[in-house]
């Protein structure tokens, strides 16, 4: 047990700490409970279950307590199982939001008691009541994206071959979409401009791109409908999609049109997350070939250091200053790399790294509805 620069308590022997991080006149201290709120935003993908019980395992073995509750989704759910983490008076808030412009007034309940609250993989906004973000180089998951469709359909510099993209982008609630997607787009831009990548529905923007709630269904009828307007007599060769969920309901589309899994003309759709599923198309060559691999064992390890940092009276370590911007104040962010996952290096990537065993993604079976 040490003694910490803010002149509290903590231990192994399970004394609760406090955070006084941006507790400022008229603000309560946070009571010692020992406690740390994890909202997450839902179950429907395995990322957030993982980490939701990789930050409970990693907290507790800092000695503390945690309650853990999925939003499903849904804004008013996230919103009221924030204000009861609020009333069990936790010391630190890990929130994945749902709605990024919908917790101003539960978080500002949480600053008054002194509550510490951390921004989770996705940025919440229009609050100054965020004290840290953890989170992964969003603009890069675009850019690998990109890469990948470019590497794959083999498109040169100049090319006089011309090929059929779309595009598609995450929920536009999520702030994270925007910079999903503007890695993409600035990365296709060049060959967009000098005719190599055609994108035939004239659909470049974020907004009628966009995936609500990132929900699969929603991207299979939008696919359904851009075959149907634009790809009657013309091939598509390449999508390109932010999400491992999303490009399965892509690939749904496409199968339903004929396109044939494995062929050569199947085309190149991209995904992010490394789920099982996903990962056994990608390593079968049923599907899409490629997901951005973000270690979320690295990120749980990051915000449970943030907390542990501050119960031990020091600053969390950050990485970026000047990137994040909330609409009040650039939000101190230690941002981590991700990875392009394909055929070639999955095994290394997220199987011999222990991220997920080959058998769950042979086992992993196919999404319902
Ligand atoms: C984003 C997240 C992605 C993906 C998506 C859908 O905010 O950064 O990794 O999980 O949500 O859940």
């Amino acid at each position: 047990m040490h003694l910490s620069r803010r002149g509290l308590l903590y231990g192994s022997a399970g004394v609760a700490a406090v955070s006084l991080a941006g507790c400022g006149a008229g603000e309560e201290p946070a009571k010692l409970t020992g406690y740390t709120g994890i909202a997450m935003p839902t179950t429907t993908s395995t990322r957030w279950v993982v980490e939701g019980a990789d930050l409970e395992e990693r907290l507790k073995g800092y000695g503390y307590k945690t309650i853990l509750e999925y939003g499903e989704d849904d804004i008013p759910t996230q919103v009221e199982q924030i204000q009861s983490m609020i009333d069990k008076n936790v010391e630190f808030l890990i929130v994945g939001a749902i709605g990024n412009t919908s917790l101003g007034e539960v978080l500002s309940k949480a600053k008054n008691k002194g509550i510490t609250v951390i921004s989770y993989d996705r940025l919440i906004l229009e609050t100054p009541d965020v004290d840290y973000y953890a989170s992964f180089d969003n603009y890069q998951v675009g850019v690998l994206q990109a890469k990948h469709i470019i590497a794959k359909l083999g498109i040169e510099e100049n090319s006089t071959q011309t090929f059929n993209v779309e595009l598609f982008s995450g929920s536009l609630d999520d702030n994270n979409s925007q910079y999903f997607f503007l890695g993409g787009l600035d990365t296709l831009e060049s060959y967009i401009y000098q005719g190599s990548i055609v994108i035939p529905s004239g659909q470049t923007e974020q907004e009628p791109t966009a995936t609500e709630r990132w929900d699969r269904k929603i991207a299979r009828e939008r696919m359904t409908a851009l075959l149907d307007e634009f790809y009657k007599d013309e091939p598509l060769h390449a999508v390109l999609s932010p999400y491992d969920g999303i490009s399965r309901g892509v690939v749904e589309a496409l199968v339903e049109a004929d396109y044939e899994p494995g062929s050569d003309d199947f085309p190149v759709v991209t995904g992010q997350d490394a789920e099982p599923l996903s990962l056994k198309a990608i390593k079968n060559g049923t599907g899409q070939s490629e997901t951005v691999f973000k270690d979320t064992r690295l990120l749980a390890e990051v915000a449970a250091k943030m907390v542990k940092s501050i119960v031990d009276g020091s600053s969390p370590e950050v990485n970026d200053l000047g990137t994040y911007d909330n609409g009040f104040k650039f939000v101190p962010s230690y941002l981590l790399s991700p990875v392009d996952v394909t055929a070639e290096n999955y095994e290394q990537e997220v199987v011999d790294s222990g991220y997920v065993t080959e058998e769950a993604i042979d086992d992993a079976t196919p999404d319902e509805g």
